[in-house]
């Protein structure tokens, strides 16, 4: 039964569907809709149930106020004949709502966060994150690390899903926490409220003043952390040529790459401990002072020892929230510096496409023109400078030269792996620049140097 629970909700968000267009958009609310939309209903259900268990568990505080009360109360013997006669009802649907709504609503919550969006939302990003990726230029990766192109597409996902349930979990925390702690509290002595409301705003003052530098540090560090992914799986990758020639001198390359995501590692986790000090500081003054202040009524005579315990609780309660408030609130800028992070990458143009109405590629012969081709890698000058080369049908050619002479290069311009900077590269009278890349390619044979 179970098993047929987890499956619906995990068939829920299929991770590979194609959207209609791959490409992200460049702003941060563009790029999450782009991801987001495609599993809309799921993130509306997220919205719902995280809105229905913060107020089942204030109920359960405002249950313990109750329940001291009534049994302060109890008129005669203490018995469980008379708890019936005076309160039966309630406290039969008090036990129903903590074992049977209680158990659905978290129930529907788990299943929802950990079956529907952490498998397939998360996944659905990457995926489709590594799908545009993987289609962008040779020259792309040419000019990056795999490692650090890796480390964003698979960032990209977990960032774009923990943003999702953090802002969702603030947003109720907002209208639900706050304002069910302040109805409580008010409807003892609105003098109460009132402190509750120096302490929400003393807290919205310390998250303005210390979370915006969090976004920025977070982008640094995931920066400077898919920099030294990057600069680890290079170096292993091309463990042949270290073991041979220069396995300390690489060793040193990358303690220098873990010094600079040290650097920007520690002000960050500064900021951090900074936050955490200053809150805590904040919530032990306001605890002492609400719980004095909730004796002072007690004293006067104008609440009870219930109302003492519940305002007490609520106190805790509130204490507790605000600080996972601030740990999602750090959660969300922190997600949206790793976000930017990986956007700024995955939301690139492709840099070599197909032309809108390419044909496919109709070898008949196998003669290649290439007709006065420049190509410099960009730097306006060497390499390919004014190149003509005819290979007729059937004839075997060698191009020899020096190491660095081109030969390579112009192999991977016939392939189109880059385009040219001018003239002309024809196979059997078609334009490689015209002709679809995957069926130039499906019909080239390559065996590369390193294979
Ligand atoms: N991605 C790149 N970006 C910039 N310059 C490059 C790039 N790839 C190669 N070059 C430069 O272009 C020139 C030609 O390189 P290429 O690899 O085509 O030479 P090659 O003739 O194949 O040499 P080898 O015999 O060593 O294989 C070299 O000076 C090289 O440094
Ligand atoms: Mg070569």
């Amino acid at each position: 039964m179970m098993i047929a629970v987890y499956r619906w909700f995990e068939n829920w968000v299929y991770p590979f569907r194609e959207p209609a267009g791959l490409r992200p958009p460049v702003s941060v609310r563009g790029f999450l809709w782009h991801y987001v939309g495609q599993a809309k209903v799921a993130f509306f259900a997220m919205l719902v149930i995280g809105g229905i268990a913060p107020l089942v568990e204030a109920g359960l505080f405002y249950f313990v106020g109750r329940l001291v009360d009534i049994l302060d109360q109890l008129p005669g013997e203490r018995s469980w004949d008379a708890l019936w006669t005076a309160a039966g009802p309630e406290l039969v649907f008090m036990a129903a709502v903590v074992l049977v709504l209680r158990t659905i609503v978290v129930g529907l919550a788990a299943l929802v966060d950990e079956q529907t969006i952490t498998p397939g939302f998360y996944n659905l990003v990457r995926w489709q994150a590594h799908r545009h990726v993987s289609r962008q230029s040779y020259d792309f990766f040419q000019n990056d690390f795999a490692g650090r192109i890796a480390t964003k597409v698979w960032q990209a996902g977990q960032a774009t899903g923990d943003l999702m349930q953090s802002f969702i979990e603030v947003v109720w925390f907002m209208v639900v926490y706050t304002v069910t702690t302040l109805v409580l509290v008010a409807g003892l002595d609105l003098r109460l409220a009132v402190l509750v409301v120096i302490w929400i705003t003393a807290f919205g003052w310390l998250a303005r003043r210390y979370l915006p530098a969090i976004r920025k540090h977070a982008e640094q560090t995931a920066e400077a952390g898919s920099m030294i992914t990057g600069r680890i799986v290079d170096s292993y990758s091309n463990v042949q040529t270290l073991k041979l020639f220069s396995a300390d001198g690489d060793d040193r390359y990358i303690r220098s790459g873990f010094d600079i995501y040290l650097d920007a590692l520690r002000p960050f986790t500064r900021r951090l401990t900074g936050v955490r000090m200053a809150l805590t500081t904040l919530s032990g003054i306001m605890i002492t002072a609400i719980a004095c202040f909730a004796v002072y009524l007690w004293v006067e005579g104008s609440i009870t020892v219930g109302a003492v315990a519940f305002t007490l609780s609520l106190v805790l309660r509130l204490n507790m929230l605000l600080g996972r408030l601030m740990m999602q609130l750090n959660g969300i800028l922190r997600n949206l510096g790793v976000l930017e992070n990986s956007k700024a990458l995955i939301s690139q143009p492709l840099g070599l496409t197909d032309a809108p109405d390419a044909k496919e590629l109709v070898v008949t012969g196998g003669r290649i023109d290439v007709k006065n081709v420049e190509f410099h890698y960009g730097k306006g000058f060497g390499v390919l400078n004014g190149i003509d080369l005819v290979v007729r049908p059937g004839e075997k050619v060698g191009l020899v030269g020096p190491s660095g002479a081109g030969k390579t290069t112009l192999a991977n311009l016939i392939l189109r792996l880059y385009d040219l900077e001018a003239g002309k590269i024809n196979i059997d009278g078609q334009d490689v620049s015209k002709v679809t890349q995957n069926s130039l390619r499906a019909n080239i044979g390559v065996v590369s140097q390193d294979t």
